[in-house]
């Protein structure tokens, strides 16, 4: 067998040295080495394809084999209980006058008693969120409001949307808050969508929805979604839901939208949605919408802009006075927007809007169990029973608005907001981290440890949200700061401290803050999340009385 032969025919090469290394073997052998062979390719591929990388795994693997060793084991068993002692003993110095009901009472709580009893428990918590000192949170607090809703709700607290045969009049207010945020977002009459109960659930439906778009019409059987890092971490919680995989894409250092080039390459056969947010949480920058728009298009591939922050600021922000880039149905890419009317629609909390480009893709979004004993059943989003009473008052509150006042509140939010960065622009020892568009100003700093600031403020009653990678810190504007002298106390109050932080800026973090320092560089996030489950139960459970 010459050469010539082996170039001009590699698979006439390959068949003599198959049956060269056959030869005089018995059939059994044959069959059992190609057996194994294709089920070790098989394997090979289960290895090397995961949703994870093999670095990825790997260093998982060596952690997970480490917090074996046994006096690792011990010693990290040991941390995380003096943790969990330290959270629970926190809660329960912070608790301590208080008395906890635990038994259901024998005879009922009079009315007035129970109110009481609410205006008290009430009273609980040391930040004056009412004041404007805290990050988001509260978007607006204003008593017509809420005597209004109050109303609205009363009337509305038995009705339940399941049943649209007997509260037709609740399924009008939510086709009506939808068909209104549509027009908001620049949509036509096709746009179709939902209410939810927050800005998480409308990107779980989302979430699904596209998952069983891609799976219905392209075959999709391992989907993914290509997101940026700053995204919300609601799209993980979809992805583990829903077994998705994310693909995260790295922000830009100094623009801090999305990494369009990497965005690009991300892209696969698999991709069943790409995101942007307009704008992200921990930065408040918006990702170039128009650019991930023209990937959907050339792809073919829906993309959801997450306006659930910023939606009902950022669209009425051109009659406001402060034009920003088109993030909405006007780029023809963009195929569903989530909106938090419980952020700036100033809705009581429990609402939130998914819209989508036609009912084709809201359509996916349903569930329908057609062979149930108790009837077939339908429903199109997490809830069964859905509260009648949270459509009615997020109805009420954008009719009681109307387009002047959302105008006017936007244009009050933003004006405090660029008020309060071109402040911070002048202070030393800072930096703002890209470019704020909407209400969020985020801060970090390459002379000390940020997390000293969040520290300082806090002495003075502020409480700032905490960003990691890098170490940040940021303020949501919200209604309550736009009232006078705030964004002023809040400017003298970061330079006051400012002042005695860089007088040491090397002093190391000290309390509670130190923790996020120490979580950030721990390469085994599944210490840090078993140290956030700790964080949770002490939160949520009643403490134990000490023996
Ligand atoms: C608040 C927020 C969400 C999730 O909203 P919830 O109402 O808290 O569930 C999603 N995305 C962004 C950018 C947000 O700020
Ligand atoms: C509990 O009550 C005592 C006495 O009234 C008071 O000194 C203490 O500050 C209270 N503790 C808390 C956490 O409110
Ligand atoms: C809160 O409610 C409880 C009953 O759960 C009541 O005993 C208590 O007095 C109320 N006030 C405070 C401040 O806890
Ligand atoms: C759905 O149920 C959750 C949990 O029971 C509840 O908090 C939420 O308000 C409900 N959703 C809607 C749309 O009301
Ligand atoms: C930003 O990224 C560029 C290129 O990746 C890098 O050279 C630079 O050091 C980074 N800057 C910061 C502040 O991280
Ligand atoms: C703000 O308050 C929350 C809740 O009490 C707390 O978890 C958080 O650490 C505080 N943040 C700062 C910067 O003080």
């Amino acid at each position: 067998m010459g050469l010539g032969v082996v170039a001009a025919s590699p698979f006439v090469f390959v068949k003599e040295l198959l049956n060269g290394h056959f030869q005089g073997k018995e059939p059994w052998q044959i069959v059992s080495v190609t057996t194994s062979t294709v089920l070790f390719s098989v394997w090979c591929y289960g290895f090397f394809f995961q949703d994870e990388s093999l670095v990825e795994r790997s260093k998982k693997t060596a952690f997970r084999l480490f917090r074996k060793i046994p006096a690792v084991k011990k010693q990290i068993e040991d941390e995380l209980e003096s943790i969990s002692k330290g959270f629970e003993e926190d809660v329960r110095e912070s608790t301590k006058n208080l008395t906890f009901i635990t038994e259901l009472p024998k005879s009922g709580i009079k009315r007035e008693d129970i109110i009481n009893k609410l205006d008290d428990n009430l009273t609980l918590g040391n930040y004056d969120w009412k004041g404007g000192k805290v990050s988001g949170a509260v978007y607006f607090y204003n008593e017509d409001l809420i005597n209004l809703v109050s109303e609205v709700y009363g009337k509305t607290s038995y009705t339940n949307p399941l049943h649209p045969d007997l509260f037709p009049g609740l399924c009008k207010m939510e086709a009506e808050v939808i068909r209104m945020s549509a027009n908001l977002f620049h949509g036509d009459e096709d746009v179709v969508g939902s209410m939810t109960s927050g800005g998480t659930e409308s990107i779980l439906m989302a979430c699904k929805a596209f998952r069983d778009y891609g799976r219905e019409i392209k075959g999709i059987i391992k989907p993914e979604i290509v997101v940026p890092t700053t995204v919300h971490a609601a799209f993980d919680k979809a992805a583990q839901y829903f077994k998705m995989k994310v693909r995260y894409i790295p922000i830009d250092n100094k623009t801090y939208q999305v990494d369009l080039k990497k965005f690009k390459k991300a892209i696969n056969s698999n991709t069943v949605l790409l995101v942007g947010s307009a704008p992200n949480f921990p930065y408040g920058t918006i990702d170039d919408i128009s650019a991930i728009s023209e990937l959907g298009v050339k792809y073919n591939i829906p993309v959801h802009v997450d306006s659930c922050l910023g939606g009902f600021l950022s669209c009425f922000m051109e009659d406001a006075g402060y034009p920003i880039p088109i993030c909405d149905f006007r780029l023809p890419g963009v195929i569903s927007i989530s909106a938090d009317t419980h952020k700036y629609g100033y809705a009581p909390k429990g609402s939130s809007v998914v819209l989508y480009r036609n009912k084709n893709y809201h359509h996916h979004q349903y569930t329908v169990t057609t062979d149930w004993p108790g009837g077939v059943y339908g429903s199109p989003s997490v809830n069964g029973s859905r509260p009648g009473g949270n459509i009615a008052v997020c109805w009420a509150a954008m009719l009681n608005f109307g387009k002047d006042k959302y105008v006017q509140a936007t244009r009050d939010v933003i004006h405090t907001t660029k008020y309060i960065e071109k402040g911070l622009r002048r202070i030393k020892g800072i930096f703002i981290f890209g470019q704020p568009v909407t209400s969020v100003i985020a801060l970090g700093s390459n002379d000390f440890e940020i997390y000293r600031l969040s520290t300082a403020l806090k002495e003075k009653g502020w409480n700032l949200s905490v960003l990691q990678f890098p170490s940040g810190i940021h303020i949501c504007v919200t209604r309550q700061h736009t009232k006078p002298g705030v964004a002023d106390q809040f400017l003298e109050d970061v330079r006051i401290a400012l002042d005695e932080i860089l007088k040491n800026p090397s002093e190391p973090v000290e309390g509670k803050m130190a923790i996020y320092g120490v979580a950030q560089a721990l390469p085994d996030r599944s210490i840090v999340g078993d140290f956030t489950r700790l964080f949770l139960d002490s939160m949520l459970y009643i403490p134990k009385q000490k023996k």
